[in-house]
C-alpha cells in the first residue's frame, strides 16, 4: 500500500528526478510488534529486514545517500533489555548482510557517537565501514546515538575552540562553516537529504538532521517501519518528485 492508501505496485517514477539523499526515520517497530501480541524487540528484528530491502532498492533506484536513523542519543532512556538488543542488531545486520552492500557496490558510513557503544558493536561497524570502503555507488549512513541538537553542540564547540585558537575569526562564521563540523559533513554537497521520510503516520522529527532538513521534502507514511518496503520507497519518492521545491525562491527546481 502506498502513501495515500491506494496500490502502488505500478508507481512509475521519473528516474531523472530520484532524490539523491534520502533518510528515513524507521518508526513503528513497537507497535507492529505488540499488534502481533510479539515482544518489541520481535518489531526490531522484522525492521532489520526492512533495512535490507530498502537499501538495496534504493541503490537500485540510483539514491546516492541513505541515511537511516537506528539509534538515538534519546533511545537510551529505554529499558536495558531493549537498548542492549538494539545494540546487537548492527552486529547480526553487519555479519550477514556486507556481502550484498558489496556486491550493490553499498558503502557503509556511521555518524554519531560510535565511542560509546558496546565494544562488539564498534567492532561489527568498524569493520564494515573497512569492508565497503572501496565501493563507490550508494552510500548506506547510519545514525547511530545520533542527535541533531548535540550533533549542533559539538558544532558550535567546535567554532569556539577555534576561535579561541585564533583560527577563526566570529564574523566569519557563516553557513558553510557550521555545516563542515557536523556529522554529515563527510557527505559534502549531498549532507542534506532532498526527503525525509517517517514511518508509522507520527509527525515529528525526533532530534534528527535538524539543521540539514531545512530545505527536505518531508513525507509521513501510515506504513510501519518493518511493513515498509521498496515499493513504499517508490512510492514516497514518486509523492517527492510532485512537490514543487522553491527552496525559498520563485522557481521550481
Ligand atoms: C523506532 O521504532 C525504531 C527504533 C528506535 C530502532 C530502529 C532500528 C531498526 C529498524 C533496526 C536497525 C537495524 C540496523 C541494521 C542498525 P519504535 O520502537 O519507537 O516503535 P514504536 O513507536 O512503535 O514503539
Amino acid at each position: 500500500m502506498g502513501v495515500d492508501g491506494e496500490d502502488h505496485q505500478t508507481t512509475e517514477l521519473d528516474m531523472d528526478k530520484i532524490p539523491e539523499h534520502v533518510a528515513i526515520i524507521m518508526d513503528g517497530n513497537g507497535r507492529w510488534a505488540t499488534r502481533q501480541h510479539l515482544p518489541r524487540v520481535a518489531g526490531h528484528k522484522a525492521g532489520m529486514e526492512s533495512v535490507k530491502k530498502v537499501a538495496i532498492a534504493a541503490s537500485d533506484l540510483g539514491v546516492k545517500v541513505l541515511t537511516l536513523y537506528a539509534f538515538s542519543t534519546e533511545n537510551w532512556k529505554r529499558p536495558t533489555s531493549e537498548v542492549s538488543y538494539l545494540m546487537k542488531l548492527p552486529i547480526r545486520f553487519f555479519n550477514t548482510f556486507v556481502p550484498d552492500l558489496v556486491a550493490h557496490n553499498v558503502r557503509v558510513m556511521v555518524m554519531g557517537h560510535i565511542d560509546e557503544l558496546p565494544a562488539g558493536t564498534q567492532k561489527a561497524v568498524n569493520q564494515a565501514i573497512a569492508d565497503t570502503k572501496d565501493c563507490d555507488g550508494m552510500v548506506l549512513n547510519f545514525a547511530l546515538n545520533y542527535g541533531g541538537r548535540d550533533e549542533l553542540v559539538g558544532a558550535v564547540k567546535a567554532l569556539g575552540q577555534d576561535i579561541q585558537d585564533g583560527k577563526l575569526a566570529p564574523e566569519s562564521i557563516d553557513e558553510q562553516a557550521i555545516s563542515a563540523h557536523l556529522m554529515t559533513a563527510p557527505l559534502g554537497k549531498l549532507a542534506d537529504p532532498d526527503l525525509m521520510i517517517r514511518t508509522s503516520g507520527e509527525e515529528r522529527i525526533s532530534n534528527f538532521l535538524l539543521w540539514q532538513i531545512a530545505y527536505s521534502e518531508l513525507v509521513f507514511v501510515d506504513q510501519s517501519w518493518p511493513d515498509f518496503d521498496g515499493e513504499s520507497l517508490k512510492a514516497a519518492i514518486s509523492v517527492f518528485q510532485h512537490r514543487h521545491r522553491r527552496f525559498g525562491g520563485l522557481v521550481n527546481k
